[in-house]
């Protein structure tokens, strides 16, 4: 699963491409255009009224783009950046270190802010309405508490699951930003930026096809770059072409679609094992073998996308277009969507 080249996660070998790759302004960054103007217009206000900028928080699916966003905004505001993730901070103490030692105005990104535990949460609340760290000092009846002012930090926060968000930590961000999925034109101009600074030589035909296959997602669509980037250098002179970029695609075993092995066989349990649905999540993940939580933020998003999956009250059902995508006649009396 971790390896999987159309893994919308980011993987370890994506680390020492992936700033060079990454956009550093908003001019660079392709594609979300509501969110681009949106969040130009509150960062001009605020630089405006000389105040930090209200809290941010972006969520959607793995490497559309989050991680990226955060620092284009730190550096648009001219603000320092100090990156943390909910599972890194686990004591009380750990947050208070990092916040005291913000500047006014800095930007604090918690990435998967999800995963705060519940006591870490309720420490940011006064830290982000009023930029105070509530101390407790002793125990019992006789407990004080004491007020610690904050310098006027901006927060922002990202997550692939929203809905695991409390609504308390919700309600404190000023902007709520949802990242959506890329277009092809989209992913082929993020590909034709790529390829120009890791100096690839690739025609348009070539990158519309890679973007086609990338699952919407601009994190696949570069590794998918590199791979056939890679390909080329082994199998020719380095120069990626039509012929080339599908032989690689062949061998990553990546469809038209975007779809791999393990897309497919999650469509075809649905459909051959549990007739076309509804399944529960949970029945889905175990005879799938993976993890509930893996499908819900990986899989499901984009197969819905394509209009190949379903979420209903009752469960995931598979659809029409699954059945034509898998080549199966649909029973009849199975027609939820
Ligand atoms: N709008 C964009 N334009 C160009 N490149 C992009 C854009 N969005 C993302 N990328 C590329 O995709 C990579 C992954 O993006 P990023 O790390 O910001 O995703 P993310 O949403 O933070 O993912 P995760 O949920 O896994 O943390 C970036 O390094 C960058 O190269
Ligand atoms: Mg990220």
């Amino acid at each position: 699963m971790e390896d999987r080249v159309i893994s919308a996660k980011e993987q370890g070998g994506d680390k020492s491409w992936d700033l060079t790759l990454r956009p550093q302004t908003f001019n660079e960054y392709v594609g979300q255009n509501q969110v681009k103007s949106n969040l130009d217009i509150v960062l001009k206000a605020a630089k405006g009224r000389g105040e930090p900028l209200d809290h941010v928080l972006l969520f959607g699916p793995p490497g559309l783009g989050k991680t990226t966003l955060a620092h284009i905004i730190a550096k648009e505001m001219g603000a320092g950046i100090k990156v943390t993730s909910g599972p890194a901070i686990s004591k009380a103490g750990d947050l208070a270190a990092i916040i005291t030692n913000l500047q006014d105005g800095d930007i604090l990104f918690i990435d998967e802010i999800h995963r705060l535990n519940k006591t870490i949460e309720e420490i940011l609340y006064p830290a982000m309405e009023d930029f105070a760290l509530d101390i407790v000092l002793g125990k019992g009846p006789s407990a004080q508490i004491l007020r610690l002012d904050l310098p006027k930090f901006t927060l922002i926060g990202a997550t692939t699951r929203y809905n695991l968000l409390s609504s308390p930590l919700r309600d404190r961000f000023g902007v709520t930003s949802r990242l959506d999925f890329y277009n092809e034109q989209e992913l082929s101009a993020i590909i034709k930026r790529s390829a120009g600074i890791l100096s690839v030589g690739i025609d348009d035909s070539s990158r519309n096809e890679i973007a086609g296959r990338s699952r919407a997602t601009p994190r696949i669509a570069n590794r998918i770059l590199k791979r056939v980037r890679d390909y080329a250098q082994v199998k020719a002179d380095g120069n990626v072409d039509m012929k080339l970029t599908k032989e690689a695609l062949e061998l990553m075993a990546i469809d038209k679609y975007g779809l791999d092995d393990l897309d497919r066989r999650l469509l075809s349990v649905i459909v051959e094992n549990f007739k076309g649905g509804p399944i529960g999540l949970n029945t889905l993940a175990a005879a799938v073998q993976e993890e509930a939580g893996t499908i819900e933020e990986i899989f499901e998003p984009y197969l819905m996308q394509l209009g190949f999956l379903a979420r209903t009250p009752k469960g995931r059902v598979a659809t029409e277009k699954t059945y034509k995508y898998l080549g199966i006649e649909r029973p009849e009396g199975n027609k939820l969507f």
